[in-house]
């Protein structure tokens, strides 16, 4: 199959473009490179050993997607060009309904105008909102969502149930995606977020990289084992591989199917330094802090319909996105900016 990546040249598209192309798929990016670089279009060749067609534009742009999808004969796009600070996202809302609706609502249009029939979405597990008890399963009522990031992927999803519905023909994948870290085991893709990481993972490598003073563990008094606070992290590889199964599910099914797709095995945030320390060989500094304006205490995937619809399981354990993680960073300590 042919598959369009808008947003492919970042941290999840890079990875699945290359578990796409090994599985014997052929990749179309698209990406304004607003949070990314074209350095990582050129690494996916190097892995791959594939040659990857990349066009700079932006996915808001109707004429560029229209002009992309005339070019190309594309079965199936995946939709990862989204804004995704949370925090950002409470100080610039409009920027992030802009962007994130406007990408979606550009793609479902071209893709009608071009009898693209099969669409994968990167969804997230804060739709589930503050209310759901965990583990979260599909079938829970999505919203009550912390930030406007959190509402545009409500409203995202809304808007591609809503497209399916209206067209029998339209095959809707909503992937809701725990926490991704990890990188490719090579070390010349991964993550590289620009400027103070909010994120987790990338501030924890970077302290050990030494790009950082030390981490500041935002709270030690929840209701959790070890007071801080616990997510379900997944290999970034594994959920590459579960966007391989997603699209050639995608192109078999009709309407619009939800899957989790995380490991349903939380960790804290001292778990996740401690892991890292064990697997990097390098002491990571660390501070206790006050809690951070939103964060549940824990949640975590129930993942049993990726399991038995996709015949997907996310495989690769803690240590394995330790030392990915440092992998990657140790070799591009400035990330793609070397
Ligand atoms: P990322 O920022 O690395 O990748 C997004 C890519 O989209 C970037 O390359 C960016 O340049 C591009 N982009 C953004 N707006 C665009 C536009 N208008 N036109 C063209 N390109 C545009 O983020 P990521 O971590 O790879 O996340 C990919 C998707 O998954 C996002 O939609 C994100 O919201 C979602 N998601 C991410 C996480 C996570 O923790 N990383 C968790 C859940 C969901
Ligand atoms: C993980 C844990 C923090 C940084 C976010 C989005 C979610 C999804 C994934 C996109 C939390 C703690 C973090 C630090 C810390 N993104 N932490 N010190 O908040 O679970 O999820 O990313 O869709 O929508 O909300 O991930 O990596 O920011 O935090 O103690 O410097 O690490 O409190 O418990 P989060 P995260």
């Amino acid at each position: 199959m042919l598959v369009l990546l808008a947003g492919g040249a970042g941290y999840i598209g890079s990875h699945t473009a290359v578990q796409l192309l090994d599985a014997g798929h052929d990749v179309v990016i698209v990406d304004n490179y607003s949070n990314s670089s074209p350095e990582a279009v050129k690494r996916i060749a190097e892995i791959t050993g594939r040659p990857v067609r990349a066009y700079e534009a932006d996915v808001k742009d109707r004429d560029a997607v229209s002009r992309i999808m005339q070019e190309n004969s594309i079965d199936c796009v995946i939709h990862f060009a989204g804004l995704k600070a949370v925090g950002e996202s409470v100080r610039k809302p409009i920027e992030y309904y802009r962007n994130n609706i406007d990408t979606t609502l550009t793609l479902l249009e071209c893709m009608n105008e071009h009898g693209v029939r099969n669409i994968v979405f990167s969804s997230s597990a804060t739709v589930y909102g503050e209310e759901n008890p965990y583990p979260y399963i599909e079938t829970m009522r999505r919203g009550s969502c912390s930030n406007p990031y959190g509402w545009t992927k409500y409203m995202m999803e809304q808007i591609l149930e809503d497209a399916a519905k209206a067209d029998p023909e339209l095959s809707v994948v909503l992937l809701r995606y725990f926490n991704p870290i990890g990188a490719h085991a090579s070390g010349r893709i991964g993550e590289d977020p620009q400027g103070i990481p909010n994120n987790l993972m990338p501030y924890v490598s970077q302290v050990a990289v030494g790009r950082r003073d030390h981490l500041t563990v935002f709270g030690n008094d929840y209701p959790t084992p070890d007071g801080t606070c616990r997510r379900d992290y997944i290999h970034v590889m594994d959920l590459a591989d579960g966007h391989v199964k997603a699209v050639e599910f995608a192109a078999r099914n009709k309407g619009t199917e939800v899957f989790n797709l995380g490991t349903g095995t939380p960790y804290s945030v001292v778990e996740i330094v401690e892991a890292f320390e064990r697997n990097s060989g390098v002491p990571v500094k660390y501070e206790f802090g006050p809690r951070r304006d939103g964060d549940l205490a824990e949640f975590w995937a129930n993942a049993d319909k990726a399991r038995e619809v996709l015949g997907w399981t996310a495989s690769r354990t803690l240590d394995e996105m330790c030392r990915d993680s440092w992998n990657w960073q140790k070799q591009n300590p400035e990330g793609y900016g070397n």
